[in-house]
């Protein structure tokens, strides 16, 4: 039996894990601990509230004694480590709490875990694992031409958020290095898929598309991102964790890099022909440029070959098909969607991020 530890697990990538999980796994028992951010949804995952593998408990990864009990009341074995401040934009408006949650709450999350691991040794050393969910962002921004990122490739984060996840990604090598604290970590490219809260800009143009809202595209929308089904990320920590040498970070990205732009029209056009709704076609003039996010990476490329060769891994969902299911699951989920908007703060969010731009 496995005590897995799934902290930000009411968040859009932790969720899918955990439903990932618990559909791989039987001999496991799985703890959401999750502060409940604007961005943590328990709802989420209000199905599985009844599976003895499943418990939520609403916890702060800062908080020392909190983590601290957690851990070894359920003799937690393994850490698998979502939790995390993790809009760019947010992080330009307010960095402050980027560095709390990111740095100051991995470095929480690791020392408990170093206190019962390796200081008391209540559990054998080969049987635990600290897993931490990174992101392409911390190697910063490609020219054109310029070869995709590898894991050699040296950090060079441009924005808080970036700053803040490179630092955290230090602190658990780190802690590898120095105290022997047996990790992986995986740095993965842009996710897309169900339960994405809509502020990131697939799930935004989907919901404002739906509305007759503007769909806003910053600069000239050539920026291009990597962009990953989010069932092929879960796939991809599972396989670290079960198959993934210690000590070792893994590239993971969909090697999809469309710009922003065409993204947006794509978006569209699906819902020209999916959407019962003819109010608002064509979509793509609800299209309109907007200024610029300050220091926006132009490029982001992953080089994704050594979780190809080493664990076999690669993505089952072609962009088209991903796309196309993820505009039909936030057409299938008005409740959600209605609950999501229903917080004070969406609302808050988009007046202040896009009433000056
Ligand atoms: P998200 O913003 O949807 O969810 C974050 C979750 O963490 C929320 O449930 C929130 O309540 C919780 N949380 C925040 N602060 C907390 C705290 N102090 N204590 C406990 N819980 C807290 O994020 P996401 O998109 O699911 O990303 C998850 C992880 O994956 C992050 O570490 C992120 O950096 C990384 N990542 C994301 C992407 C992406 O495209 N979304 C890509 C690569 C890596
Ligand atoms: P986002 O989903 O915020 O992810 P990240 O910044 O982590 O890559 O944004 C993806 C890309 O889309 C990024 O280049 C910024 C751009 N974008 C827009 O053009 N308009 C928007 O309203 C948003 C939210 C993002």
């Amino acid at each position: 039996m496995k005590n897995v530890l799934v902290t930000g697990g009411a968040g859009f990538i932790g969720s899918n894990f955990i439903r990932y999980l618990l559909r791989t796994e039987t001999n496991i028992r799985i703890l959401n601990f999750d502060a409940l951010t604007y961005a943590g949804n328990r709802e989420n995952l209000a199905d599985l509230e009844g599976d003895p593998r499943y418990r939520f408990i609403q916890g702060n990864i800062c908080d020392a004694a909190q983590v601290d009990s957690v851990i070894r009341e359920y003799q937690v074995d393994t850490i698998v480590h979502f939790a995390a401040e993790s809009h760019v934009d947010r992080s330009i408006l307010g960095p402050r709490q980027f560095i709390e949650t990111n740095v100051m709450g991995t470095f929480t999350l690791l020392d408990a875990a170093r206190n019962y691991w390796l200081k008391e040794n209540v559990l054998p050393l080969d049987s635990v694992r600290f897993h931490h969910v990174s992101t392409d962002e911390v190697f910063g921004s490609l020219k054109p031409g310029e070869p995709a990122w590898t894991e050699e490739t040296p950090y060079a984060p441009n924005s808080p958020y970036a700053a803040s996840k490179a630092a955290s990604d230090h602190l658990v090598r780190s802690y590898g290095h120095t105290y022997g604290l047996p990790y992986t970590i995986t740095n993965c490219s842009n996710n897309y898929g169900p339960y994405q809260f809509p502020e990131k800009l697939i799930p935004l143009i989907i919901l404002n598309a739906m509305d007759g809202k503007p769909l806003p595209v910053y600069g000239d929308g050539q920026q291009v991102r990597d962009w990953l089904h989010v069932e092929d990320h879960c796939e991809a920590i599972h396989l670290v964790l079960t198959k993934g040498k210690i000590g070792s970070t893994y590239n993971i990205g969909g090697e999809n890099q469309p710009a922003n732009l065409s993204i947006v029209e794509t978006i569209c056009d699906i819902l020209d022909e999916i959407d019962s709704n003819p109010a608002h076609k064509p979509h793509r003039r609800l299209i309109q440029f907007v200024k610029d996010r300050p220091g926006h990476d132009r490029r982001y490329d992953m080089d994704t070959r050594k979780i190809r060769a080493e664990l076999g891994w690669s993505p089952r969902h072609t962009l088209d098909q991903g796309l196309l299911d993820t505009v039909r699951w936030y057409l299938s989920h008005p409740e959600w969607v209605a609950s999501i908007r229903q917080k004070h703060e969406y609302e808050g969010w988009l007046d202040a991020n896009y009433k000056l731009r």
